[in-house]
C-alpha cells in the first residue's frame, strides 16, 4: 500500500506493507536515517519523533495509522532553516550531552516536546520526563544539563517546525 504523510513540513509517501513501523517507514521508506531503532520494543526511545506535535516512540506504531498525519519532526527537522543547530541541539553540544550518539535523535526530540509543553521545567521534572529514553553512554547528567540550559529559549526556536 501507498503511505502518504507530511514529514518535516513536506508531503512524503512510499510504498510498504501494513505491518511496517513508523520507524521503518521512516528510515527506509523515505531514508530518513535519523531516527534510530535500538530496541524495537518500546523500551529505549531512540526512535522518538513527534507526531502532530506529541512525542511518539515511533517503533510502537503502524506506519499506515500515521497516514494524513503530521510527522513535525524527525531529527533531520530539528536545525534551524539556515542550516545551523536549534537551540536544543546546541545545548547538547555545548553541555556534552551526548557521547556515542545513538541516543541522541531521540533525546532532542523528547526533550524538545518537554520545553514546547513546559518551557521552565525544574531539574526533577526533565529527568521525569526523559525516563522512557535510555543513555548508555552519558550516566544522564549532561543530558539534564543540556535540557536546562535550553529551558526558556522560544520554543519556535526549539525546532524549525
Ligand atoms: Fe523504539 Fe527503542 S527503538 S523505543
Ligand atoms: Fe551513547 Fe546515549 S550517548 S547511548
Amino acid at each position: 500500500m501507498k503511505v502518504t504523510m507530511t514529514v518535516n513540513g513536506r508531503p512524503m509517501s512510499a510504498e510498504t506493507e501494513g505491518r511496517t513501523l513508523l520507524s521503518s517507514f521512516l528510515r527506509d521508506g523515505l531514508g530518513l536515517t535519523g531516527t534510530h531503532v535500538g530496541c524495537d520494543t518500546t523500551q529505549c526511545g531512540a526512535c522518538t519523533v513527534h507526531v502532530d506535535g506529541e512525542p511518539v516512540k515511533s517503533c510502537t506504531v503502524l506506519a499506515q495509522d500515521v497516514a494524513g498525519k503530521s510527522v513535525t519532526t524527525t531529527i533531520e527537522g530539528m536545525a534551524n532553516k539556515d542550516g545551523s543547530l536549534s537551540v536544543i541541539q546546541q545545548a547538547f553540544q555545548d553541555h556534552h550531552g551526548l557521547q556515542c550518539g545513538f541516543c541522541t535523535p531521540g533525546m532532542v526530540m523528547i526533550s524538545a516536546a518537554l520545553l514546547n509543553e513546559k518551557p521552565n521545567p525544574t531539574e526533577e521534572e526533565v529527568r521525569h520526563y526523559l525516563k522512557g529514553n535510555i543513555c548508555r553512554c552519558t550516566g544522564y547528567h549532561n543530558i539534564v544539563k543540556a535540557v536546562m540550559a535550553a529551558a526558556g529559549a522560544d520554543s519556535r526556536k526549539l525546532a524549525a517546525e
